[in-house]
């Protein structure tokens, strides 16, 4: 997802658009750019790559980029190769416009035609630059900026975050969401409009979010919010709850791996105030008022995307072993456009860390359209899908960062535990059985810490095969998703192939790519399906192929199977996923590293995708 900044106020501009860029460095990009008022007249810098590139020609600027008012934008590129043509800001044919947008404006080539009929021409490939022109195009001598926005804005198709600024009217930004996030920060003499609040911490922690169809117009002293046809609307302001030391790498090299270090505190924090020991129970305060249809629903779907998808899949296992309603788990991206058959008695569960993206919004969206509850299960305080939602659960996993997720994935399988568990609870499960599994899950984050001391051993397998080409991640029942995740950690940040199958499924296909250059990843714990995993790690050595075992600790018959063995404490069945995915994570970790990849920020990737 792009990164959107725009400040009005008393300081110096370039400052605050580069710190503030900065500060959504980790959602991914490939060019930045920066526009400012200053004289009158726009100056504008705009380059390809890394954010100090842009900042090493506006500090060098010979004082053009003097100002207090001004725009940035780092570009994840959906239209247009990343260059620097296509970069934004765009500024408009007569320079009266300088606009930076996040989302599509899917009616755009409509848009560039009907412009270039009035003389507009086009020097980008960008639906962008043709919003700009449009929003000129309506910006005549008799309105003000934020009405040309508006009437420009009742024509697009798609969606968009913009923020707008023009020469004419040096004193204003306009701001407009459908679809892409819009936050405001409100200041003293000062405020902000950026598409992530880490950019605003900086200087405010008041803040309020755009719903999609409205707009707002900031001023040095004041924030008017309107809608799309022009109501006035009134806003809660909110304070942000955390603070830029949580954003910061708090020492690691990483984000990824203070996140991966994280995950006994976060987890902890999924369950803080929500146990009841003496009942056996949990109490999700989020859930409270649609506890009977949740605990009576004929059936219940869970879409995603993702890692938010596999931790779907474990909430599937979870709800039909214990709370014994009929699920199913569907992509966002599937689910939304296949006319999925639902009755009022059925309930959707839609998993997002960021609450941003675009296939797991537009699929609560059209739940909500076919009248079924809707609950949300996210990590960010105030995002779409959590404000959208019916009602739903937040992982309180603090800011995730590393575009690979992590402690996210735990958080949400977590919280999906609980939800299970209070659910079961309502309906056959005893109070004793309840009672283990609380004390079992009190007992889990200490059981991850312990995992932590296997990072030397882990280093050393990474050692052994960061160069291969291919890997495969096997697993049964709960630790099938685990094996998926496990894959999905590895492609994303250390660009290796990697497939995660259920064990068994290996000999309908892939056991044709066994050989001695595939390592393969068996989630091997000893729980109801470990005899047979065996027999697939036997099936694998025949073959030649390289073992890696996540096995229980004890267990010393797998040491004879397996050409490496990372332990995990044992721990009850359903709850193996939250250590087991803690040695893939570290691997696919310390393999990227020694592939010299980008592990915070991988090629290609945003955090939130936020686009199709
Ligand atoms: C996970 O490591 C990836 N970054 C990606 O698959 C992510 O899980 C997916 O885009 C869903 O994001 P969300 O949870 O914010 O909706």
């Amino acid at each position: 997802m792009c990164g959107i900044i725009g400040y009005i106020g008393n300081k110096k501009i370039v400052p605050v658009i580069i710190n503030g860029l900065r500060r959504m460095e980790y959602r991914g990009y490939d060019s930045a750019g920066i526009a400012v008022i200053a004289n009158d007249e726009l100056r504008l810098s705009k380059k390809p790559g890394k954010l100090v590139e842009l900042e090493n020609v506006v500090n060098n600027g010979n004082g053009a980029f003097d100002s207090s008012i001004g725009i940035g934008h780092t570009r994840w590129a959906t239209h247009g190769v990343p260059n620097e043509t296509n970069a934004h800001p765009h500024i408009s044919q007569n320079k009266k416009i300088a606009l930076i947008h996040n989302g599509i404006v899917e009616n755009y080539i409509a848009i560039r035609q009907e412009l270039a009929g009035k003389g507009y021409q086009f020097k980008t490939e960008t639906d962008t630059e043709a919003l700009a022109n449009l929003i000129e195009a309506y910006y005549t001598d008799d309105k003000p900026l934020e009405e040309a926005v508006r009437l420009a804005l009742m024509s697009v198709d798609g969606t968009y975050g913009i923020a707008v600024i023009s020469p004419t009217e040096p004193d204003k930004i306009v701001t407009a969401r459908h679809g892409s996030p819009i936050v405001l920060g409100y200041g003293d003499g000062e405020n902000i409009v950026a598409s992530d609040a880490a950019a605003i911490l900086d200087h405010t922690k008041h803040v309020a979010y755009l719903d999609d169809g409205e707009l707002a117009i900031l001023t040095r002293d004041n924030v008017v919010i309107k809608t799309i046809d022009n109501k006035d609307v009134k806003k809660e302001v909110e304070e942000i709850v955390y603070d830029l030391e949580r954003i910061s790498k708090g020492g690691y090299d990483h984000f990824m791996l203070k996140e991966i270090m994280q995950q006994p505190q976060t987890i902890t924090d999924a369950m803080r105030g929500r146990l009841l020991p003496d009942e056996g129970d949990a109490r999700l305060g989020g859930l409270a008022a649609e506890l009977q249809s949740l605990a009576y629903a004929r059936r219940i779907l869970i879409t995603a995307c993702g890692t938010s998808w596999h931790a779907a899949l474990i909430g599937e296992y979870l709800f039909e072993e214990f709370v014994r309603i009929p699920v199913e788990v569907e992509y966002a991206s599937e689910f939304r456009y296949r006319d999925p058959v639902l009755s009022n008695d059925s309930t959707v569960f839609v998993i997002s860390q960021s609450g941003e993206t675009a296939d797991t919004l537009a699929a609560l969206r059209e739940a909500k359209r076919k009248g079924v509850k809707s609950f949300g299960i996210c990590n960010v305080v105030g995002s779409t899908i959590a404000r959208e939602s019916d009602a739903g659960v937040y992982l309180h996993a603090g800011p995730e960062i590393g575009v690979a997720s992590t402690k996210a994935f735990t958080s949400q399988v977590t919280v999906l535990t609980l939800i299970t568990l209070l659910l079961a609870r309502m309906r056959s499960m005893s109070a004793s059985k309840g009672t283990e599994i609380v004390k079992e899950l009190q007992a889990l984050p200490g059981k991850i810490e312990s995992i932590f001391s296997s990072i030397p051993e882990i280093k050393d397998i990474a050692k052994k095969y960061y160069e291969a080409s291919n890997f495969l991640y096997l697993g049964r029942g709960y630790n099938f998703p685990v094996a998926l995740e496990g894959a999905l950690k590895l492609k994303e940040i250390s660009y290796i192939h990697a497939e995660g199958y259920p064990a068994a499924e290996m000999k309908h296909g892939p056991i044709a790519l066994i050989d001695e250059n595939m390592p393969v990843v068996f989630i091997a714990t000893k729980d109801s399906s470990y005899e047979k995993i065996i027999s697939n790690i036997e099936e694998v050595r025949a073959r030649k192929g390289r073992v890696i075992a996540i096995a229980t600790e004890g267990d010393q018959e797998i040491k004879n199977r397996a050409d490496h063995v990372i332990y995990v404490p044992p721990t009850l069945e359903f709850l193996t996923p939250l250590l087991t995915i803690i040695p893939l994570q570290l691997l696919a970790y310390y393999i990227a590293i020694l592939r010299g990849c980008d592990v915070d920020q991988p090629r290609n990737l945003a955090k939130s995708v936020t686009v199709e």
